[in-house]
């Protein structure tokens, strides 16, 4: 078996299967910003990427991607319910953001949890070379750090979490809360999106416990274990390329005229997740349409809506309603040729979605909780004109980096439609200006300055993070250890 100095664990490799209008069965970028953000790091890097393909049954020997080999872990039927739409789908991420669906527990869900982690610990400790940095990611794989210390403690092992982490009045509510923080704590390293994630993680360490901690150190028997916010981005500088290219500006053109040459386009482009607010954010634009504030001649709203764990019910609930309210709104406010709602469920390559933030108007990233929205930072990036409105969700975690957007709360309706009625009559020159801030922030703050902040912060990686991050914009930031990491860490 070849090894690695460079493992990425999680849960998801960089492709899914699907299959192609022939029939034949052939391999396409996985979406979701996982993916988004690991996959242009890891390119031609020397690493393994350990994850599941999709689909049960045996794991299929996979190509090298871009450079990167890949290590598929197989899944059955039984875990593919039990894990990954049951503890980690039905359990985990309603817990994580808000408890806005009631999350479910089940003994059965915990069983396959641990066999799930155990089979990607044994995959991960089987593919790095000795002293290899794995970094584990996500909330499907709490358990991998502490199993995997427990096979290899040559490993320098670090764990990010992608979603939020809630506050402790919701995690406790876990039954298995106290396995769950201790198989984190087997890593180096834990990093979460916000800072306010990292204490709410210290203060439940020190409660359930009983470790002592402060929100930078936890003291774990003779180990140190860091924590620290580390919020993740995007190559911002591959998406303003794509943006700009000819092809793509006419692309965008053309689809304007497509859409019948309205004054103004929104667009929201989301996983079909009931954290994304698509429902709250269609009632706010039917409403702004009763009243007659938006009328369909002039401004068109393109819902982009990609399907999402498709077997868990409370997703299937969400698509049926999403798709009766568009069908709804559609029927009262449409017209003939003229759909008050472009609505689309197809998974688009890039090229096709830098067009699409290309020709919107306004942006509407609208989450009830979501961990950061890397959508919100593909569109900034795509604004290489300095166009378009960015209208935000206070309660996503680019929030806090964006504060130039416009904000709202997305459970006050009134707020909604009040922000969005000023995205879209804002003044070309402040929206100018907004963009051009946030532009500049993610010039710098892109997916290799978050590589390197984390990388370095996990310490002794100085050649690795050499390998990762050099070329693309962020290769000319400063590399001296911890600095980066502690700018990260002063962001809320
Ligand atoms: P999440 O991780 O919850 O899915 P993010 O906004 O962080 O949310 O990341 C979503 C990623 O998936 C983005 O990179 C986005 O471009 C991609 N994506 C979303 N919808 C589509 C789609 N229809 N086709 C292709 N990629 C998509
Ligand atoms: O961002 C959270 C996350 O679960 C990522 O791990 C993943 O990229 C994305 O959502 C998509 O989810 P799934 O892998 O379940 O399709």
């Amino acid at each position: 078996m070849r090894q690695s100095s460079l493992v990425v664990v999680a849960n998801r490799l960089p492709i899914d299967d699907s299959i192609a209008p022939d029939g034949a069965c052939e391999w396409r970028r996985s979406p979701g910003g996982l993916v988004s953000a690991l996959h242009p790091l890891l390119r031609h890097a020397p690493a393994t990427w350990v994850g599941w393909a999709g689909g049960t049954g045996p794991a299929p020997a996979l190509p090298d991607v871009d450079g990167v080999r890949l290590c598929a872990v197989p899944l059955t039927a039984d875990d593919l319910r039990d894990h990954y739409e049951g503890f980690a789908n039905a359990t985990l991420w309603p817990l994580y953001h808000d408890a806005v669906e009631q999350p479910q527990h089940h003994r059965r869900w915990w069983e396959a949890y641990q066999r799930v982690n155990r089979r990607f610990a044994e995959a991960a400790a089987a593919v790095a070379e000795p002293g290899a940095v794995v970094w584990v990611q996500d909330y499907h794989l709490h358990l991998v750090p502490g199993m995997l210390r427990d096979l290899r403690p040559d490993l320098r092992i670090g764990f990010f979490l992608h979603v939020p982490f809630p506050p402790p009045e919701l995690f406790m509510q876990l039954p298995r809360r106290a396995e769950l923080l201790r198989g984190m704590l087997g890593a180096d390293l834990v990093g979460f999106q916000r800072v306010q994630a990292a204490h709410n993680f210290a203060q439940l360490v020190v409660k359930v416990l009983g470790l002592p901690a402060t929100d930078r150190r936890i003291g774990v028997g003779d180990r140190v274990v860091r924590i620290g916010a580390f919020p993740v981005s995007i190559d911002t500088a591959e998406m303003a390329a794509l943006a700009a290219r000819p092809d793509v500006a006419a692309r965008a053109q053309r689809l304007r005229q497509d859409l019948g040459r309205p004054e103004r386009v929104i667009l929201s482009v989301d996983r079909m997740d009931y954290t994304k607010g698509i429902e709250q954010r269609l009632k706010a634009y039917s409403e702004l349409l009763a009243a007659g504030h938006v009328k369909v001649r002039d401004t068109v709203l393109v819902q982009v809506a990609v399907p999402s764990r498709e077997r868990v019910g409370q997703y299937q609930v969400l698509r049926e309603r999403v798709e009766r309210e568009v069908g709804r709104i559609n029927g009262e406010f449409g017209r003939v040729g003229e759909p008050a709602i472009h609505y689309l469920t197809q998974p688009f390559d890039r090229a096709e979605l830098a067009a699409l933030y290309r020709v919107a108007d306004v942006m509407a990233v609208t989450p009830l909780r979501d961990g950061m929205n890397l959508v919100a930072k593909e569109y900034v990036a795509a604004r290489v004109d300095d166009a378009g409105a960015l209208l935000l969700s206070e309660f996503a975690g680019a929030a806090a980096e964006l504060p130039q957007a416009y904000l709202v709360n997305p459970h006050d309706l009134e707020g909604l439609k009040e922000g969005l009625l000023a995205a879209l009559r804002a003044a070309p020159a402040d929206v100018a200006e907004r963009m051009r801030a946030m532009r500049a922030h993610l010039h710098t703050h892109d997916i290799r300055a978050w590589a390197r902040s984390y990388l370095t912060a996990l310490n002794d990686t100085g050649a690795l993070v050499e390998r990762l991050t050099s070329g693309g914009e962020s290769a000319r930031l400063p590399a001296q250890p911890g600095r980066s990491a502690a700018r990260a860490d002063h962001r809320g």
